[in-house]
């Protein structure tokens, strides 16, 4: 996975961007206001899979007084490019952790909010325990945490064309735009095999995490967010 993620880093911001009619700016924002209030007025913590760090602006408007942002993904394509180019006047409050969050060595009780966008597809139920396993172990006592992640929309009445879009279309318009992507094809599948984020507001329940599960436009993405009580 970091292979296929440090080849796309160049162009995934675009792809991101174009592919989803903007969708994906408005589930981070979305995914940002979500997060309930942190424990502390100037708190810190983690973005999982943080990638080009996109939830950054969004993060850091609703919370002016938010202390630092420690970047964690697997690749370090994706972040050596977003700071360079997307976040150099905020790159004071961002710091980098290559890590994996299925190995994990972030220290326990470490963080005052825990958000994560469009990492979670990838998982299978193994990992997301393994994931919520770790969210939980991280945070604070009445620290706060949100993700969201594209969703398979089931019983919408206009599935079977998003799933047409995502599997069909998105594979041609990589291929005439994105010369090179060949990986960001399985999205589509990935969405479907993913299902929704219930059964990860499951694991985030049991490992004793308070959780507020959301669908968003129709279930094409679901959020999950919730605090670790006090
Ligand atoms: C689809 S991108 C999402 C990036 C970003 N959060 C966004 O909103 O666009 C998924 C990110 O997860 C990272 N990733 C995948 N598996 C990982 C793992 N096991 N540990 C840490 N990062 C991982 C990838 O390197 C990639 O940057």
């Amino acid at each position: 996975m970091k292979g296929v993620f440090d080849r796309c880093s160049g162009k995934y911001i675009a792809f991101s961007w174009i592919c989803s009619f903007g969708f994906t700016e408005r589930w981070r924002r979305q995914c940002a206001a979500a997060l309930p209030e942190p424990p502390t007025a100037t708190p810190t913590g983690y973005d999982l899979m943080a990638g080009t760090g996109e939830l950054w602006p969004h993060l850091l408007r609703r919370f002016p007084d938010l202390a630092s942002i420690t970047a964690v993904d697997i690749s370090s394509g994706m972040h050596q490019r977003a700071l360079e180019r997307l976040h150099r006047h905020r790159a004071h409050r961002i710091t980098f952790v290559e890590d994996d969050v299925l190995a994990s060595a972030l220290p326990d009780a470490s963080a005052d909010f825990v958000v994560s966008t469009f990492g979670l597809k990838t998982f299978d139920t193994q990992h997301q325990a393994k994931l919520a396993e770790l969210i939980a172990r991280c945070l604070r006592r009445g620290g706060v945490f949100s993700l969201i992640e594209a969703s398979d929309p089931k019983g919408w009445i206009l599935r079977p064309l998003f799933l047409l879009y995502l599997k069909a279309m998105l594979p041609l318009i990589e291929r005439l735009f994105l010369a090179g992507a060949q990986d960001f094809t399985m999205i589509g599948t990935y969405s479907t095999s993913f299902g929704d984020a219930s059964a990860f507001g499951d694991r985030l329940r049991a490992e004793g995490l308070e959780v507020e599960l959301k669908r968003c436009f129709f279930g094409c993405a679901t959020l999950v967010a919730g605090r670790k009580p006090s």
